[in-house]
């Protein structure tokens, strides 16, 4: 079973994290020196991607910038002697197919993917919501295709989340549970109530889909919440029509960069990881803590170099 296309969608407008997303799209908000979307890319890349189709809208052609080359860069580095800096980036270029959709109207996550439909055709492909960056010894997206490969079926991530976040997600009907991790489904209830949440199993940004999907979302003919069309309710629909669908309880660490907290719980939490980085915001946190710390003594200098 081949997988090896993905898409994302990242035509949102970012209103949390206005002023900035005026003109800067999200997704470019940087962990460390790379653009967020890099990671996600990154991963996709990882889980052996080869054609990826981003679906953005009129501001954000810097996300299509990035992921194209740049002879006139590479060529001054290459003098500078400094070609290895662009590394990681070209490789990814290299490997992956990119196209572009652009999303004209705010109308919903599962509008965006519908727009990308042509470039799936009759397979399983992966969808990654930019908002979720994962980090784990395996990515994210290829733990779901392994499991999609073994069930022949749509595969969708989740994590176990507090009760009071619950109705920030899309939260998972548990139908029967094969093993401690995998779950089939029944529904997803997007943004319930926390009383009305049928579990503890958020959906987070990693999808593996049948193609079916573009079926459920052509033939959805009232738009749900806000008006918009909801991938959720795609879903909800493929499985009434006797698809299976189930859950898997991905392993990694889950940054929700969605917003500007956890943004910068990202960038602190991929500092402290980083083996360059890592010592130095250790120690300036731990300095945090004493009386010698800058918040207390104002003549305090911090430590800047690397
Ligand atoms: C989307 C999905 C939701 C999921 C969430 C994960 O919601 O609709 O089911 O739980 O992503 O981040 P959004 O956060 O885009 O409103």
């Amino acid at each position: 079973m081949d997988i090896n296309k993905v898409i994302i969608p990242a035509a949102g407008l970012g209103t949390r994290f206005l002023p900035y997303s005026k003109s800067v799209p999200k997704e470019m908000l940087p962990l460390l020196n790379k653009p967020a979307i890099h990671y996600i890319v990154q991963e996709a890349f990882e889980s052996g991607i080869k054609h990826l189709s981003l679906v953005t809208n009129r501001s954000k052609h810097s996300i299509e910038d990035y992921f194209d080359t740049s002879p006139e860069l590479s060529h001054i580095l290459k003098d500078l002697g400094e070609k290895n800096l662009l590394n990681d980036i070209e490789k990814i270029i290299r490997s992956i197919d990119f196209t572009s959709v652009r999303q004209h109207e705010m109308m919903g996550l599962g509008h965006a993917l519908w727009l990308a439909r042509h470039s799936i055709g009759k397979e399983y492909c992966g969808v990654m919501l930019p908002d979720d960056i994962i980090f784990s010894k395996q990515p994210a997206l290829a733990q779901l295709i392994r499991i999609a490969r073994q069930e022949k079926a749509s595969i969708i991530a989740v994590q176990e989340v507090p009760a009071d976040c619950l109705s920030s997600y899309g939260v998972v009907t548990i139908k029967k549970q094969i093993t401690p991790h995998l779950l089939q489904i029944s529904s997803i209830i997007e943004k319930p109530d926390q009383k009305d949440a049928p579990s503890n199993l958020a959906v987070i940004g990693r999808y593996v889909l049948s193609h079916k999907i573009f079926n459920a979302l052509d033939q959805m003919t009232t738009y749900s919440v806000g008006e918009e069309l909801q991938l959720s309710d795609a879903i909800n629909n493929m499985i009434q029509n006797n698809e299976k669908v189930f859950a898997y309880k991905v392993q990694g660490i889950r940054y929700d960069i969605g917003t500007p907290i956890g943004w910068i719980k990202a960038v602190i939490g991929s500092a402290l990881q980083d083996p360059q980085y890592g010592p130095h915001i250790q120690r300036f946190i731990d300095d945090l803590g004493t009386s010698e710390s800058f918040l207390f003594n104002q003549s305090k200098n911090i430590q800047h170099t690397v």
